[in-house]
């Protein structure tokens, strides 16, 4: 298991560019199962997660290639069985059910596992499945669901929580092949779902309204083959727009989507940080005066779960008291006990971090618990005094195509040590 070992203290310089984004190119990859032919997606970010992706894939029966950021497939013949030791790995493997149910009208695929950023259920993706005409059922801990034919339907999508993001995409994937036209209410409209229904138009399909949360979908006979680019990553983006702005450094981050982080860019405007568009990039400053902010987690457009820690990182070391809440994962906290061991002042309220800004952290061995925390833990170790050894790095593998690499890039002292 690998670990970094960070020195900090480095303002950070440069460019850095950002990759295609992991949570749409998971789906995108799922998606080619819904044609024979030959599909062609390019920008995927050479990650664990991709590479399992591309080879569950290939246990389905797919040919799957992943070279130089491009994934090829053809899923001429397929299974519809995708069991535990197939998926086990990642939850997100869960969305090859919809393409296998809209294929096949069925698909026999291992309910995901436990998570540790708390219970991440899939309740709403076998609403879906069932209101398309799907029996579905849990059995030995498999879903499984039958169709003698999918039919369109209007589907509400909302939970507790709001949308699904992975639940609309799912769901969505089933419904371009189903007779006659689906409506998804309350589906979820973050960027990486509008990439997957642009790419599903690119095979064929007719869906309108991505983007917003009412989807419609008409259903057609068949897919074809397609090809596409995956969008940046707009968590990579913020993750690198927190570690230029921690280390009062100045990254032009290159491809990044402003439009996408609209809710992220105005918190860090509040907090004092430059951030500006350049052409098709983003510059971020970190060189004013730091000011707290108080922050919600929301599903798109809303401030993301998913720079919910990065962004308490930040906090930590701005002076005065911020309070971030998370709506969507309210024990996504992992971080703060890490975050801790180097000098930080959080408290939990329930749902909620109240952030109390200290004037150093000073180094530490500490422990990575899942992507996202990880990366906040690596800004920590940027912006520390001294050294910095952030254990179990494969929870970032998962998510940043070679962090150390770039953060090096910008000046980082940051090394990657085999254990
Ligand atoms: C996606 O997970 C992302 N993963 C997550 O990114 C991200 O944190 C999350 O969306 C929220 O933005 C991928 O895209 C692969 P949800 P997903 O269904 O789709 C509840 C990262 O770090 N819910 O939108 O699984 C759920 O418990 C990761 O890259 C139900 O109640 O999340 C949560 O509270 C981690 N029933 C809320 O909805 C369901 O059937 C939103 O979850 C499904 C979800």
């Amino acid at each position: 298991m690998d670990r970094f070992v960070i020195n900090g203290g480095v303002a950070l310089k440069g460019e850095v560019a950002i990759s295609g984004s992991k949570n749409a190119a998971l789906p995108l990859i799922a998606a080619t199962l819904l044609t024979a032919e030959r599909c062609v997606i390019h920008g995927v970010p050479n990650l664990s997660d991709t590479r399992y992706m591309a080879a569950i894939l290939q246990e389905l029966g797919a040919e799957a290639k992943f070279e130089d950021g491009t994934v090829t497939v053809e899923a001429k013949r397929i299974k519809t069985v995708a069991d535990y030791d197939v998926v086990r790995k990642m939850r997100a493997s869960f969305c090859v059910f919809g393409p296998l149910l809209g294929r096949h009208c069925k698909a026999k695929v291992s309910v995901p596992g436990g998570c540790v950023i708390g219970p991440r259920p899939i309740d709403m993706h076998i609403k879906g499945f069932r209101a398309l005409g799907a029996e579905v059922d849990i059995q030995k801990g498999l879903v499984i669901a039958n169709a003698k034919e999918l039919v369109g339907n209007t589907i509400f999508l909302g939970g507790r929580f709001g949308s699904t993001v992975t639940g609309t995409a799912n769901v969505m994937m089933a419904a371009v092949l189903a007779k006659g036209t689906t409506v998804i209410e309350c589906a979820a409209c973050e960027p990486e779902v509008v990439d997957v229904a642009e790419f599903l138009n690119k095979m064929g399909a007719q869906i309108h309204g991505a983007g917003s949360p009412t989807l419609t979908i008409h259903g057609v006979e068949q897919l074809h083959g397609a090809e596409h680019t995956v969008i940046a990553d707009r968590i990579e983006a913020a993750t690198f727009m927190t570690a230029a702005a921690i280390t009062n450094g100045d990254v032009r981050l290159k491809g990044a989507r402003a439009e996408h982080l609209g809710a992220v860019i105005d918190k860090f405007r509040e907090s004092g940080i430059r951030v500006e568009r350049s052409g098709p990039d983003m510059v971020v400053k970190g060189d004013g005066v730091r000011k707290p902010a108080d922050v919600v987690t929301m599903p798109y457009p809303g401030f993301p779960t998913d720079v919910q820690a990065q962004f308490m990182t930040l906090m930590a070391v701005t002076p005065g008291i911020s309070v971030i809440t998370e709506k969507i994962y309210p024990e996504r906290f992992m971080h703060v006990a890490e975050l801790g061991r180097l000098g930080a002042d959080i408290s939990l309220e329930g749902a909620s971090a109240i952030v109390k800004g200290v004037a150093r952290l000073s180094g530490a061995p500490i422990m990575a618990s899942d992507l996202r925390a990880s990366a906040a833990l690596v800004l920590a170790g940027l912006v520390a005094q001294g050294k910095t050894k952030v254990n179990r790095v494969y929870h970032i593998d998962r998510g940043y195509e070679k962090i150390d690499d770039k953060l090096r890039a910008l000046g980082a002292r940051i090394e990657r040590q085999k254990q």
